[in-house]
């Protein structure tokens, strides 16, 4: 018996003493950066429509996050980001060519949004990822990076670097890789068929499900319908007055879903201009998305489909509240 615990005990400490070893090399090795990738080089046409259509898609993402104080991409701190995962600042993208993305090729652009991989193997670990977005819709934001609109006209102003928390590089060192650049087309579905086109508009365009599932730090980025609570909602995160706020559950379940609590119209209201059928506004870090009114009611057609998940949140922010 005591020659049993005495191995049990040996055993506890080879894992704790692994454990330490593993944590200390992690805060010591930071953000890993990977080999050197393979770009695919290619010269990506600025026609009209891809401008407009990029202008739209940064509206939806990049813009919010990368605005810096001069109006233009030069980076901003991340003060909606838990502060688990340090004091984290984006970056600058405008068209400078020291500290902004002036020198990048199109492949590289491409490459680093769909990996999050940079031409030297450096990697990104809190700028979402676009694995699943269309070509044609991804080639437009590039289009729109370098075109000339005031945002992304070049600004030598650099945002103050990351400092990542133990828990940031404990993520990028186990859960969040890089992803591999599609070996096939992706294409922008029919759009007459409005659940599987409302589907691309949820999880390859809008990411809403990154936010909408039960966990930004264990979702699925190649395969959506496979994160943890897809659209069920739940996940903890902080609104711009740093009170704790938790996403919405999106599925049809009756009682703590949408299904009677939105009709078709008020949910593009929603989406679109983030107020509620009663009038008052959705917080941040929910925020308006530019769409059209047949994508936004596209994605309540799908969100029809997808397995419902009792998930009561007005509830669990009261609980959040009264704990504080
Ligand atoms: C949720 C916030 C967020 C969104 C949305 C976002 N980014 Fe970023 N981006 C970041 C952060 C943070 C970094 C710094 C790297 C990191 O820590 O992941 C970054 C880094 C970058 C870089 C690397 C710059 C360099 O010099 O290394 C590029 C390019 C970039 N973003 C482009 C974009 C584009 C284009 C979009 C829209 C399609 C976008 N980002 C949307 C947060 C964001
Ligand atoms: C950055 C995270 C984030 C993203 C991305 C996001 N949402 Fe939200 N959303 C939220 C949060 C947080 C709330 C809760 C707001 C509140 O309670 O005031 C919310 C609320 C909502 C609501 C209100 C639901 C209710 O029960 O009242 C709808 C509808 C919605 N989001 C749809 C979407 C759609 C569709 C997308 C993608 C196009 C999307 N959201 C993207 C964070 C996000």
């Amino acid at each position: 018996m005591k020659k049993v615990l005495r191995i049990v005990l040996i055993g506890v400490g080879f894992v704790a003493v692994a454990l330490l070893g593993f944590v200390s090399f992690v805060a010591i090795r930071g953000i890993p950066t990977y080999d050197a990738p393979t770009i695919q080089e290619l010269t990506i046409e600025a026609t009209p429509a891809r401008l407009v259509r990029g202008e739209k898609i940064a509206r939806m993402h990049c813009i919010a996050c990368h605005s810096g104080a001069d109006n233009r991409l030069t980076g901003r701190q991340m003060d909606d980001l838990p502060e688990l995962f340090g004091t984290v600042y984006t970056m600058n993208i405008t068209q400078d060519k020291e500290v902004g993305i002036g020198n990048w090729t199109d492949g590289e652009l491409l490459h680093f949004l769909r990996t999050g991989i940079r031409r030297d193997g450096s990697f990104a670990p809190i700028m979402p990822k676009f694995a699943t977005m269309a070509d044609e819709d991804l080639k437009s934001v590039v289009v729109w990076l370098k075109s000339d609109a005031a945002q992304v006209q070049p600004s030598a102003q650099e945002a103050p670097k990351s400092d990542f928390s133990l828990f940031s590089k404990l993520l990028a060192n186990t859960v969040i890789k890089p992803l591999p650049y599609p070996d096939k087309a992706i294409v922008i579905p029919d759009s007459t068929d409005e659940v599987t086109f409302g589907r691309y508009v949820a999880d390859g365009l809008g990411n809403c499900y990154i936010c909408h599932s039960a966990d930004i730090t264990d979702y699925n980025p190649l395969h959506p319908e496979l994160s943890k609570g897809y659209y069920g909602g739940g996940n903890k995160m902080i609104t711009s007055d740093k009170k704790p706020i938790f996403t919405a559950n999106l599925t049809f379940d009756e009682e703590t879903g949408i299904a009677k609590k939105y009709t078709k119209q008020q949910f593009i209201q929603a989406v679109k201009a983030c107020v509620r059928p009663d009038g008052s506004l959705l917080r941040a870090p929910m925020f308006p998305h530019q769409m059209t009114d047949y994508e936004a009611g596209a994605i309540f057609e799908y969100l029809k489909t997808v397995p419902k998940i009792k998930n009561d949140i007005p509830s669990k922010e009261q609980e959040a509240l009264a704990s504080k």
